[in-house]
């Protein structure tokens, strides 16, 4: 059977997911690492993104022409936009837009040229699963994470949101730039900088896709601080949490 492709887009989830493969093996195309294996008995692919849109693009496009993978699912962290999406709460998204496409006055702000589609459904089984296990393990964090990290990053009682999760090729630092988003897309819940162009390219492959990203930042001027400790502590642990949760609800390929 075809693989599932992971894409992380930190080196610390994808180290943890690796640990967790027992028999990876790695082949280099384009720059990139794809690491081949089972977790729970499932083909997978695991591989890093890189930053950015085309990095993203490129990746999920030898995804699906090199590893024939039968999904991909993107998992890493993003800046909390809406109101009530706090540092420490996951999103599993529904659909995702590019916030930084403008091709108007020839086509609608926000809408991918000559597809008709500014926002990009994700696939509702894998996000259904992906938000029920996701459910589960944020009703204990401290089992995951422990107590002092919960307490370290104030994360007693992290939420669960599903909605429109926006990319762009910036890494979104100031209070004013969060603000002008939160104007123009009052329903994005949260900013990264890959996931909207995987889910164009699986789309145009017709191939499943899927986004969970946890909140790092709020998207402010403080959104750099303890990034690098909240992604060891903190994302790295939930991904591989739930990736793996995920993987067990599936039938084992004959
Ligand atoms: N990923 C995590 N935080 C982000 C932010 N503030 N902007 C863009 N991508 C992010």
């Amino acid at each position: 059977m075809n693989p599932i492709a992971i894409v992380a887009a930190m080196h610390e989830e994808l180290a943890a997911l690796l640990a967790a493969m027992p028999d990876e093996h790695r082949v280099r195309v384009a720059g990139r690492e794809f690491w081949l294996g089972h977790l729970h008995g499932q083909p997978v692919v695991a591989v890093l993104s890189r930053i950015g849109k085309v990095a993203a693009a490129t990746t999920a496009t030898v995804l699906l022409e090199r590893f024939r993978a039968r999904a991909i699912v993107f998992t890493g962290v993003a800046g909390g936009l809406a109101p009530n999406v706090a540092v420490g709460d996951v999103v599993v998204a529904t659909r995702l837009l590019q916030h930084d496409l403008d091709a108007s006055p020839i086509f609608p702000k926000y809408e991918v040229p000559l597809t008709g589609h500014a926002r990009f459904a994700t696939d509702t089984a894998i996000s259904d699963a992906l938000a029920a296990v996701t459910a589960r393990l944020l009703r204990k964090p401290a089992a995951l994470l422990g107590q002092t990290v919960v307490d370290d990053f104030g994360l007693a009682a992290p939420k669960l949101h599903r909605g429109l999760l926006v990319s762009g090729d910036r890494f979104v630092s100031t209070a004013a730039e969060s603000a002008a988003l939160r104007r123009d897309l009052p329903d994005a819940l949260a900013v990264e900088m890959e996931g909207a162009a995987v889910a164009q390219v699986c789309h145009d492959y017709g191939v499943p896709f899927a986004a969970v990203r946890t909140i790092s930042d709020r998207a402010d001027d403080a959104a750099h601080a303890d990034f690098t400790r909240f992604v060891a502590a903190v994302a790295s642990r939930y991904s591989l949490a739930l990736i793996d949760a995920w993987l067990r609800t599936l039938a084992v390929p004959a």
